[in-house]
């Protein structure tokens, strides 16, 4: 193992804790993860708290190249479930520190750089969906 990864498999563990301390113990949660939209996640919520930047990735998978790709795993369907409000009650973009994608990252120095390129917030208002409902 790696220095590198095993930093981030400590990280990750203590993260772990992190958030199960706060169930415990019912003290302010930190970090605060904004609550995903309906029953479950693509994957187990354990899962994907491990291991969602595997799904994501596209650099060296056959996505880009060949054209294949899974609309379970699609970024755009992350966003429109883990869409947060913000003060005028819209999705916010990864420029507001209450992003899903930043409730973690920054607790965890964690930097990616695909909202560069992809969109940070969902093309409906999925947040306004869901109250309505
Ligand atoms: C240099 C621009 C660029 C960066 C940076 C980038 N992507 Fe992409 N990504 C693309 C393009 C172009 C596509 C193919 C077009 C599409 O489907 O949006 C794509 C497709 C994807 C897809 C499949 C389609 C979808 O909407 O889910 C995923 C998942 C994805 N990228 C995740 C990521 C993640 C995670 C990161 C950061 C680690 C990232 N990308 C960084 C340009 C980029
Ligand atoms: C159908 C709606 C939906 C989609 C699509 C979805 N999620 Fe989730 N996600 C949830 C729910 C519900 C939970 C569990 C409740 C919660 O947020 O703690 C969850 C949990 C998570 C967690 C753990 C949060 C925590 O509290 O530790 C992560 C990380 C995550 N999702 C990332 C993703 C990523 C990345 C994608 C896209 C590949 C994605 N989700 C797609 C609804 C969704
Ligand atoms: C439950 C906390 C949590 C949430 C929520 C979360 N992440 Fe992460 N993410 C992490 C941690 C911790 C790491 C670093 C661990 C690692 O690299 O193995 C990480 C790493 C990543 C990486 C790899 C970065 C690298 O350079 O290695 C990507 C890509 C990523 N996350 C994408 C996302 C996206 C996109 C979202 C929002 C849809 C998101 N994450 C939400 C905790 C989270």
């Amino acid at each position: 193992m790696s220095v590198r990864r095993y930093a981030i498999a400590v990280g990750v563990v203590v993260l772990a804790g992190l958030v199960g301390m706060t169930v415990a113990t019912g003290e302010v949660p930190y970090p605060d993860i904004p609550k995903g939209r309906g029953e479950a996640c693509v994957e187990d919520t354990e899962y994907m708290r491990r291991n969602h930047m595997t799904l994501l990735m596209h650099q060296r998978d056959d996505t880009m190249h060949k054209g294949i790709r899974s609309k379970r795993h699609s970024l755009k369907e992350c966003l429109d479930c883990h869409a947060v409000a913000g003060a005028d009650s819209t999705p916010v973009t990864v420029a507001d520190p209450q992003h899903f994608c930043r409730s973690c990252h920054d607790y965890a120095a964690v930097k990616i750089d695909c909202f560069q390129c992809h969109a940070s917030r969902p093309e409906r208002d999925t947040v306004a969906e869901a109250r309505e409902q």
